[in-house]
């Protein structure tokens, strides 16, 4: 038995009133392993939040009412928690129901059992978050750009939702969701929803009507300011950024029309950024309405806004079609790096578009060498694991290339149109990768069987390592990179490899192709004619920190102890992490480092990085 069935049957057997009245036909909803809520008998619709935020206490605390859909009305409600301390829960009729938390896994936390009366159609719980809040992160004024107010964000993928709001935290379950969230005086509250607007006690509300899941509620809470881009697009950022990321988004409303010309027509009404303080665990989040994004992704020259073409094609892949379990996270996110990379090829050209997806590959490649066989599969085996645990490039750029790979085969035109009815068929729901499967083949591949016979879907999605038929582009200004590292390699000094006008993507690649032959002298000259260590673009300047760590390049090491220090995105700490803890002497160092730097992270960074650090085999 898993540890979750017995904590069912404990529940269960604790709570369960009398068996044998009919049940009603369950709508079918596939298991998630991450969950332990049971929304065939019982489920959730919609949850209606009344919070408060204090920051001394680093607490939020309040009261949820859910409403019920009560398919068998013999069972108990049940509920994901973790970490959450639960007061008191009332029925429909405002009387007091049982309710029993069962054992903690430490992946998924808790099953909180409520029982219910034969009448009720919502509950009532009342409860707080306590320092256990993996959701939350709690910014002291020196975490901050302005250092002027303390912050709070949340952030809900994959199963964080239930250490801040007591629900069915999978996300096969939709629910609409309206808030209500109190704030110290000259605080402004934002949620992935609609605002609207104060209430005369100062309170912020929000309302979600279209069902989305769980991991998608999304709260900031902060000194903030907004500055419109378009009628529907805006930005939210601290006073001292705001101008700085009101430019660099500025291609927002231009992105939004080119998805919806793509995808069909934007579905959530706004589209607004937030810029986070620097410890933002990753590099955007697409929170419906509102998309989380670091303020790393600022680099002053829009050289880095894919990002903001990938959260908002999100806004149709993931938020608009859900993976129904975690092991479906490939439909999410390979779904949306194919999206982005045809908004961008839409807006800055096919070359733009290709060079990233070049780098992806290569990021990709580089990567796949460290990774065990069993996470190199789309559709992957999460049993008694963290959906967190095998997070890697797969899901997101192989998961790009099968898309690819199918459009290669049967042409846009057709694949194109196959997308959008996808979209408009699966909307606002949650699916699985066999449900794609079965659609894929019904809609697309019955069109010409073919065509389709040269496609190996067990291969593609079932699978470890990169399919023989992967498609592979090669862009031109990556090709003008390849001359001049050859060139490089051949001894001629940087200042004469004739880099005038290179972006971002270019110096990326330039890095990566002469990575293996730099040492500290080598770096040094790079330095003087570059200036790779006093970049204001993080992408580039974490690509150099690392070589930097392996070429024991010193003179970059007062910059790297200030962005660890200070930038808590994951993707860009892991890996210097990493390879600082190839030396004995470097995880001295990195310890030193984190010991001062850990306290400053997001639980999603620290989870990961405390890996890293440990001590194996002690
Ligand atoms: N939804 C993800 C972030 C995420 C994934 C959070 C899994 C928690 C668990 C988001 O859309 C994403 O992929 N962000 C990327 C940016 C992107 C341009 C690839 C990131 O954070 O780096
Ligand atoms: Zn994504």
């Amino acid at each position: 038995m898993t540890t979750r069935s017995l904590a069912r049957a404990a529940l269960l057997g604790a709570l369960a009133a009398c068996a044998g009245v009919p049940r009603d036909v369950p709508p079918s909803i596939p298991m998630d392993i991450h969950s332990h809520c049971e929304p065939e008998r019982v489920r959730v619709t919609h949850a209606s939040l009344d919070l408060e935020i204090d920051h001394a206490k680093k607490e939020i605390r309040g009261a949820v009412v859910l409403s019920l859909d009560r398919h068998d009305k013999e069972s108990p409600l049940i509920l994901d928690v973790k970490g959450l301390a639960i007061e008191t829960v009332t029925g429909s009729d405002g009387g007091v129901r049982l309710w029993q938390i069962g054992p903690e896994d430490k992946n998924i936390g808790s099953a909180l059992a409520i029982q219910l009366v034969w009448a009720d159609t919502s509950v009532r719980v009342v409860y707080r978050t306590t320092e256990r809040a993996e959701a939350l992160q709690w910014l002291e004024p020196d975490q901050t750009a302005d250092r002027a107010a303390p912050f709070l964000f949340t952030q809900g993928q994959s199963i964080f939702t239930r250490t801040w709001i007591p629900l069915q935290d999978s996300p096969g379950v939709r629910i609409t969701y309206d808030a209500r969230v109190r704030a110290p005086a000259g605080q402004t509250v934002v949620m992935s929803a609609e605002q609207v607007g104060q209430g005369p006690d100062g309170a912020f509300r929000f309302r979600m009507d279209r069902p989305i899941p769980s991991y998608l509620i999304a709260l900031a809470c902060g000194r903030l300011e907004f500055r419109p881009i378009s009628e529907r697009c805006g930005v939210w950022a601290e006073p001292s950024v705001i101008a700085a990321a009101r430019s660099e988004f500025a291609d927002t409303e231009k992105m939004v029309q080119a998805a919806e010309s793509l995808f069909g027509p934007y579905r959530w009404g706004r589209y607004d950024l937030l810029v986070l303080p620097p410890s933002f665990p990753f590099g955007g989040m697409e929170n419906p309405c509102l998309t989380f994004a670091t303020p790393t992704v600022l680099a002053g020259d829009r050289s880095l806004v894919s990002l903001v073409a990938h959260e908002l094609a999100h806004s149709w892949s993931g938020n608009l079609v859900t993976n129904a379990t975690w092991s479906d996270f490939w439909l999410n996110e390979g779904f949306t790096v194919y999206f982005e990379s045809r908004i961008m090829e839409r807006l800055y050209g096919t070359e733009r578009a290709r060079m990233e997806q070049q780098i992806g590959l290569a990021d990709l490649e580089r990567e796949m060498k460290e990774l065990a066989p069993r996470d190199q599969v789309l559709h992957v085996d999460l049993r008694g694991r963290h959906p967190d645990d095998g997070f890697s490039g797969i899901p997101y750029v192989k998961g790009a290339l099968f898309l690819e790979r199918v459009e290669e085969v049967f042409g846009r035109g057709l694949f194109d149109r196959f997308l959008r009815s996808y979209f408009d068929t699966f909307a606002f729901q949650s699916i699985t990768t066999g449900e794609f499967v079965h659609y894929l083949r019904k809609e697309l591949f019955a069109q010409d069987r073919a065509l389709a016979a040269t496609i190996d879907l067990d291969t593609w999605l079932e699978k470890p390592g990169l399919p023989a038929d992967l498609p592979r582009v090669q862009s031109k200004p990556l090709a003008e990179v390849d001359e001049r590292i050859a060139k490089w390699k051949e001894g001629t000094a940087p200042a004469d490899l004739a880099t005038r006008g290179w972006v971002t993507q270019q110096w990326l690649h330039f890095l990566e192709g002469i990575a293996d032959r730099l040492d500290a002298a080598a770096m040094s000259k790079l330095d003087d004619a570059f200036h790779f260590t006093q970049t204001g673009n993080c992408e580039v300047l974490d690509v150099w920190l690392r070589l930097a760590i392996a070429a024991r390049y010193g003179a970059a090491d007062a910059r790297l102890e200030e962005f660890l220090m200070t930038v808590g995105r994951r993707k860009y700490l892991e890996p210097l992490y990493k390879e600082l803890a190839k030396t004995e002497e470097g995880k001295q160092r990195a310890r030193a480092i984190y010991a001062k730097a850990r306290p400053r992270y997001h639980a999603a960074t620290t989870a990961s990085i405390d890996g890293i650090l440990a001590d194996k085999g002690k």
